[in-house]
């Protein structure tokens, strides 16, 4: 046998001893109590699944589901099960049954909770490329030798710590013309196997696009939404999570602007309005890493529009740093970010992705610090979050001692992390506490006068009742772009009549700010 003959039937033999189906996924793209898209490449199958742990006998679930989509991009192909109609808050055990008749190994998962009683607990991070390198030779800084080890290693806490759900906030893979992209997804899919459990259970993910992705590539490899930009409400209103879409132009992209706002308002100041809004993308607003720079279309699009709809927490990624930031608002001029007088009106932003990827330097440091920057630093890591009605409790996993760090047992929502976890650590403490926004306004509203607005559909007047007389506060008119369109300050008044101008029109929003601080909003429709 010649060397070529040998070669060809090791790779034959290979080949056709390789499991069917392979690089297994699991992505949200709608309620994730009750739905959860099950991706996997290699051979058509079909998933069966049920609530009872049946092994490898796919004959014996009760529930089975097809290909809903096959879809792929850079010559892998992705088949895509919708499982819908599930029973929220439970175990899913499954298999796929492939088209050569071959079972894959047994996998479970866990559906989130339709309760919003009930706490949750996820993993937020991204940047997972490796680093450039030329002849083998890095020219990006991955310290321990290889950016993909440690990519790796956050895989592999994934395991360990067995979250309810990942947050991935995009750049994949380098996806450049001088590298195999091919190859780096498939790495990059099978390195995404070591987050599974060794008893098989698998986590969803909420993804996200970065820049290193092409249009469509993240759709293509998960089965998200066709836009690439999309909501999820995770047990029922506890939290509104937005993945948002920063390769659109947040302000000129108006499909993805108008979604934005509709949905942010649809709820503000109603007793249906979410707990909690968060929103993740990956451009950050004002990076802390890299190159320090400000996104000004987010800042002029996005930012007021969070800040007047009760967002409270970002994650973002990119500039393969880490920072957490103080309740923060957008300063006057709109380019920079300010602390927040009131820690309840700012966002606190978490990032910047450093999953893995090569290493960046903190740009903005000595006198150039942002005040409103609690900490930053290089070091490779995600976020853990626990979130229930009263608090959201922060913390930063680095990745190290990974192979020491004790499996999590427990496949109960909102579970903790292991003990010997090790934590980012700096001066100010290990972790970010968030109250609850929703709380505050109910004991605002029961320490102060109940304003009313009346009528909440007029062309041309409405009148602010304070319900008792105020030195001082202010009226502000917000549009459905959550711009500020008109202002009126009052003193020594109890009842205002307001006349509108022709800034403001459409669903509108009026917030009545006190002296002390505390706001009341109200929600009006201004006709032509
Ligand atoms: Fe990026």
């Amino acid at each position: 046998m010649n060397q070529l003959l040998l070669l060809s039937f090791l790779f034959v033999f290979s080949s056709s001893s390789k499991a069917a189906t392979e690089y297994y996924s699991l992505a949200y793209r709608n309620d994730p109590a009750t739905s959860v898209v099950i991706g996997w490449s290699g051979d058509l199958g079909t998933v069966h699944y049920g609530l009872v742990d049946q092994g490898t006998n796919y004959t014996a679930y009760t529930n089975s589901h097809g290909i809903d989509r096959t879809g792929g991009a850079h010559g892998i192909t992705r088949h895509f099960s919708r499982l819908t109609g599930l029973a929220p808050n439970s175990i899913y055990y499954f298999v796929i049954y492939d088209q050569s008749g071959q079972t894959s190994q047994r996998f479970y998962f866990r559906t989130l909770s339709n309760d919003s009683n009930d706490p949750v607990s996820f993993i937020s991070g991204g940047d997972t490329r490796d680093g450039f390198s030329l002849f083998g030779i890095y020219t990006e800084n991955c310290p321990s030798g290889n950016c993909l080890e440690k990519r790796r290693d956050g895989n592999k806490l994934v395991a360990k710590i067995r979250p309810d759900f990942i947050a991935f906030t995009g750049d994949y893979v380098m996806n450049q013309i001088t590298s195999n992209t091919t190859a780096e997804w498939s790495t990059w899919l099978n390195d995404w196997q070591l987050t599974i459990t060794p008893d098989g259970r698998i986590f969803p993910v909420a993804f996200s696009r970065g820049n290193h992705e092409d249009i469509f590539d993240v759709h293509e490899m998960f089965d998200i939404p066709f836009d690439e930009y999309y909501t999820l409400n995770i047990h029922n209103d506890l939290i509104k999570m937005y993945m948002l879409n920063t390769e659109l132009d947040a302000c000129t992209d108006a499909a993805q602007l108008s979604w934005l706002t509709n949905d942010l308002q649809s709820n503000t100041g109603s007793p249906s309005d979410p707990y909690w809004k968060f929103a993740t993308y990956h451009s950050p607003t004002l990076a802390i890493g890299k190159d320090g720079t400000l996104e000004v279309d987010q800042m002029n699009c996005w930012i007021p529009l969070f800040q007047q709809n009760k967002v409270r927490l970002v994650m973002e990624s990119d500039s393969h740093t880490t920072k957490w930031t103080l309740p923060a608002v957008r300063n006057a001029a709109g380019d920079d970010f300010e602390i927040a007088a009131q820690p309840e009106d700012g966002v606190v932003y978490i990032g910047e992705g450093q999953w893995g990827a090569p290493h960046r330097d903190v740009y903005y440091t000595g006198s150039s610090a942002k005040p409103y920057v609690k900490d930053a630093g290089t070091f490779d890591n995600f976020f853990f979050i626990e979130v229930n009605r009263d608090t959201t409790l922060i913390r930063c996993v680095k990745f190290e001692n990974v192979n020491s760090v004790l499996d999590i047992q427990n496949d109960e929502l909102g579970t903790g992390l292991p003990s010997n976890a090790v934590l980012w650590n700096p001066s100010n403490g290990d972790n970010i506490i968030i109250t609850n926004p929703t709380a505050s306004i109910a004991i605002k509203e029961n320490q102060k006068l109940a304003t009313s607005v009346y009528p909440t559909n007029t062309k041309s007047t409405f009148t602010v009742e304070f319900g008792q007389t105020v030195s001082n506060a202010a009226v502000e008119i917000y549009n459905s772009l959550g711009k500020l369109c008109q202002k009126h300050n009052v003193s020594n008044s109890a009842k205002q009549t307001i006349v509108l101008d022709e800034n403001c029109s459409g669903v509108s929003y009026v917030y009545i700010k006190f002296e002390d601080g505390l706001v009341e909003s109200h929600r009006i429709i201004i006709g032509n």
